[in-house]
């Protein structure tokens, strides 16, 4: 029996890999329901599984294509660097759960069979991680690389009835080394399985080359096959055979702002094949990358392929979703991380227009745990494997206008097959640059690249004043040569629970210098599984070591597709029109790289204490080309005097597009009119009247608690507050990378997590005041606050000022020389649980933070509390509303409690305390509570990255706020 998993080889068997086409030749999908054992070690079911004559009757069934791992079988894995199993290539253990699979088909009537050597080709687009497959008996091959096609030729062995398709996969095998990609490990036939009829003397493989000349907006289409064949476009009045250039005097290039396809023909013997030819030029000039002779800006993601309950089994829908909702968001790039996507995804990147990096299958990042040592870029044993997928990956995907750059593959290290790949790309397509991020040298790659640079080292990266990375002499040939590149940030922005923050920071940056031709947020989407009750596992969920825990979750949606405040904040972030307004003027930027503003209406609105104040129109933008900026008057919006106004100006799609419909936001801006403050709405009439409470110190219509200084009753309200809140449920950046940036750990460590509150002297210098002294602090440390909380009854209504003042060691803490900031200085209240709904003036509707805010508008907003909760899959603090004029909490049969901030405030308001929320209790406390902030620290995006910088902590120092309650 032979036994392929442990061979170091790619594949045995196999027809030459080429590209993926549509064509009308008959095709059989061999989808469907297969039969399926799964057995312990690479052996299955044994010799048997091939030979017809088995009874597979009592085998299980399973669907084709998915993962046997999310099908009822074993269990799914999530490592992050780690190998599941010991480095010891390219050997794997016993324990290696194999399934064996069994397909039993027919050919359909008319398939053309054995006439005059025309070819039947069995093709898998996805096997994870080795299969070896049999037909009727015989065997074909194997191969290995999970995300690649493979195809044997069964014209010999395939019968009009009765064929017995089997394959057997090995969970583990030695392409799983070449495979340590940052994600769950998904065994199975995952992508589409089929079979092709290749008619005789017909086309098998072919190379479009459709290039553009931007000096005369000329194109010039060369088609090259391995047999001859004549190419059709009849909308450029193509018709030219196979091999012969057609020059194009004049045609609309493609980009990703207008992916222009010119659909066509290639017409072989009995066959023919669909074009959608997109004519570009991708070139690197001056430090720069130009496509059709321009910059680019990639306003891109890190895009996985990932399904809550398919994994990386993506139909046709959920491809289109991603696509559509990048779209919606400004996205103009996906960088396929960390391998080619299913080859459908680039057909759909073509015709709705993204600019794609694509990758390569393979990451050896397990190897750092040996110290490098043995790393398969580095070792001859691994050369062919490792060609063996360029080739795969260069072959399929190469006629994709969409595709602009080829990645070498992610975290791998060095090694000397790097420079055999580079060379095999650059004689086989010459005309896409090379991407590769982990070789210090760069020398494989035409970009400068790095994940993760704090917003200064960007900075220095955009003035080709980068320090050298380690082990390259300042200056030295190397050296130079790399501060020529353009730089190309493949990941940034760690988009791990609440955050990521400082996305509009990275914007400004990247849009400042010449040098950078763009970056990928990590990354799209969430890799949480579904679990029971709607829940989402993580790695950690799985009963099995080593596992990489909650990193999976780490994307702009959340596993289900739902965008996080996060996606929301990107799409504001790098939206491809500026607006702003000065002098009088608003200025309007076009940040597109390819189009004019054309397909955009430009409208406004003004809105006074954010309500649309009847007035508004369309603004007349004249025609701007890329990279430039038009100047229109501003609109004559009349300012009432009445309160706070805002203009609102937008960029609307003009016309509906595939991928969003007419009207669609792709760009805004607000300027305030005038200084007049805000106007207090009345409070509705309450019919409560005044407080029954006899007990406890009155001011006005506030009872407080005597002993305590605390408020307990405004006028019908029963609340208690407030405490001194610093704490927050620490989020995924909160709590840094390990050891790296770990701020919630430093809070935990000193107690920020517990202050117990101290109240001291209660006064009443006037009938009209009380002044509450106190001090808040956690047991064990000197640090805290001193606080004074001053209330008055004033016109009606209750002030309150908080004045704290930091106490003890906050500084080189005598715990282990910490020096430490809250990540908050806030006012918690406990109010009654009939609160249903919020309304406010100020910004949303969505949360913002401090760093992540851009997104968020000022205006009037009403959400029922339980929607003001983002649902991250690992509780943490979310929520919170920067800037908030004023609030107002409503519930059925309670009176109405109005908040206005001095001039303004943070908010939270939830059924649960920050301590259930860390907890991950999220039950209804029977309360409601209530924040009422001096401000947060900014979200940042440590859990892989540079520290939050300092502006967006909390000082330590004294901090002062005010506010009035009434009820
Ligand atoms: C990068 C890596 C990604 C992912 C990310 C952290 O180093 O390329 O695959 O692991 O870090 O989530």
């Amino acid at each position: 029996m032979v036994d392929f998993h442990e061979d170091p080889g790619p594949g045995t068997g196999r027809r030459a890999a080429r590209a993926d086409f549509l064509s009308d030749a008959p095709r059989l999908s061999l989808n469907g329901r297969w039969r399926f054992r799964l057995s312990a070690t690479a052996q299955g079911t044994g010799p048997g599984l091939p030979d017809p004559e088995l009874d597979d009757s009592g085998w299980d069934t399973i669907r084709v294509p998915s993962h046997w791992v999310l099908e009822g079988h074993d269990r799914p894995l999530y490592t992050n660097t780690a190998y599941p199993f010991p480095i010891d290539p390219p050997r794997l253990p016993d324990d290696n759960p194999t399934g064996d699979y069994r397909l039993r088909f027919d050919l359909p009537d008319d398939w053309p069979q054995g006439w005059a050597g025309g070819r039947t080709v069995l093709r898998f687009q996805g096997v994870d991680s080795c299969g070896t497959v049999w037909l009727n008996g015989t065997l074909l091959g194997h191969s290995k690389g999970s995300r690649l096609p493979f195809e044997f030729d069964v014209t010999e062995a395939v019968r009009p009835r009765g064929n017995l398709l089997a394959v057997r996969v090995q969970r583990w095998s030695s392409g799983s080394y070449l495979e340590d990609q940052d994600m769950w490990w998904l065994p199975g036939v995952f992508r589409d399985v089929e079979l092709l009829s290749r008619p005789a003397g017909g086309i098998d493989d072919f190379t479009v080359s459709a290039s553009y000349d931007a000096s005369d907006g000329s194109g010039a289409l060369l088609v090259t096959a391995d047999a001859p064949g004549l190419v059709e476009v009849p909308e450029l009045g193509v018709a030219v055979p196979t091999g012969d250039r057609a020059a194009v005097p004049h045609v609309q290039p493609w980009s990703a702002e207008r992916p222009r396809l010119y659909r066509g023909t290639l017409t072989a013997a009995g066959e023919t094949i669909e074009l959608a030819i997109g004519f570009r030029s991708v070139e690197i000039a001056g430090g720069r990358l130009l496509v059709n002779g321009a910059p680019v800006l990639f306003r891109g993601v890190n895009r996985h392929e990932h399904h809550p309950e398919r994994g990386r089994a993506l139909d046709r829908d959920t491809m289109i979703r991603d696509i559509e909702l990048m779209k919606r968001h400004n996205v103009n790039a996906v960088r396929t991380a960390h391998y080619p996507p299913h080859p459908e995804f680039l057909r759909l990147c073509d015709e709705y227009g993204l600019w794609v990096v694509d990758e390569c299958d393979i990451e050896t990042h397990g190897f750092i745990y040996a110290g490098w040592e043995g790393n398969p870029p580095a070792e001859p044993m691994w050369r062919e494997a490792l060609l063996d997928r360029t080739r795969r990956m260069v072959e399929r995907d190469k006629n994709h206008p969409s595709v602009v750059i080829w990645s070498l593959g992610n975290e791998s290290g060095s090694g000397a097959a790097f420079g055999d790949i580079e060379r095999w790309i650059r004689e086989r397509d010459p005309s896409r640059p090379l991407h590769y991020e982990r070789d210090p040298s760069y020398r494989h790659s035409d970009f400068y690249s790095l994940m993760y640079p704090s917003l200064d080292d960007l900075e220095r990266i955009g003035q080709r004043k980068e320090e050298p990375p380690e082990g390259v002499a300042a200056e030295s040939p190397g050296d130079v040569r790399r501060r020529g590149l353009p730089f190309l940030l493949c990941e940034y922005a760690h988009a791990m629970g609440n955050g990521p923050g400082s996305l509009a920071d990275y914007q400004a940056i990247l849009e400042s210098y010449e040098r950078f031709c763009g970056a990928f947020v990590w990354e799209w989407i969430d890799h949480g599984l579904a679990g029971p009750g709607g829940t989402f596992l993580h790695g950690g969920d799985i009963d099995y070591e080593p596992n990489g825990g909650r990193y999976c979750l780490d994307g702009l949606l959340f596993p289900d597709r739902t965008p996080s405040p996060g996606l929301a904040e990107l799409r504001k972030a790098i939206e491809p029109v500026g607006i702003t307004v000065e002098a009088g003027e608003v200025a309007v930027t076009n940040k597109y790289d390819t189009v004019d503003l054309g397909h955009l209406e430009f409208r406004w609105r003004v809105e006074v204490d954010g309500i649309p104040a009847g007035h508004g129109g369309t603004l007349a933008v004249p025609p701007c080309r890329p990279r430039e900026t038009a100047r229109v008057p501003m609109p004559e919006a009349e300012v009432t005097g009445e309160g706070e106004t805002w203009i609102t100006i937008e960029a609307v799609l003009a016309t509906a597009t595939r991928w969003a419909p007419a009207g669609h936001v792709i760009a805004f801006t607000q300027t305030r009119l005038g200084t007049t403050p805000h106007h207090r709405p009345p409070l509705p009439a309450t019919s409560t009247g005044r407080p029954r409470v006899l007990d406890g110190l009155r001011l006005g219509e506030a009872v407080f608690d005597a002993r305590t200084g605390r408020l307990v009753r405004l006028g019908g309200v029963e609340l208690t507050g407030p405490v001194l809140d610093v704490w927050r449920a620490p989020t995924e950046n909160d709590r840094g990378q390990g050891p790296r940036n770990a701020l919630a750990a430093d809070w935990e460590a000193v107690g920020l997590d517990r202050f117990l509150h101290r109240t001291g002297d209660v006064e009443r210098p006037d009938d009209r005041t009380l002044v509450v002294h106190g001090r808040s602090g956690p047991a064990t440390r000197t640090l805290g606050f001193r606080t004074t909380y001053t209330w008055q009854w004033r016109d009606g209504a209750l002030h309150l000022r908080i004045d704290a003042e930091p106490v003890g060691d906050w500084h080189d803490t005598a715990y282990g020389h910490l020096t430490v900031s809250p990540p908050r200085m806030g006012a918690r209240f406990s109010l009654p649980g009939g609160y249903t709904d919020v309304e406010w003036f100020g910004l949303g509707p969505g949360e913002s933070y401090a760093d992540s805010r851009a997104a968020a508008r000022v205006g009037r907003f009403a959400l029922p509390i339980d929607a003001l909760q983002t649902p991250y899959v690992v509780p943490q603090e979310n929520g919170n509303h920067v800037e908030t004029r004023w609030l107002e909490l409503r519930g059925p049969g309670l009176p109405a409690l109005r908040v206005d901030g001095e001039p303004h405030l943070d908010f939270t308001a939830r059924r649960w305390t920050s301590e259930a929320l860390q907890a991950g209790q999220l039950l209804d406390s029977g309360r409601v509570w209530l924040n009422l902030d001096h401000g947060q620290q900014g979200v940042g995006s440590a859990s892989c990255g540079p520290a939050l910088p300092e502006r967006y902590r909390v000082p330590v120092r004294r901090h002062s706020w005010s506010m009035t309650l009434s009820a």
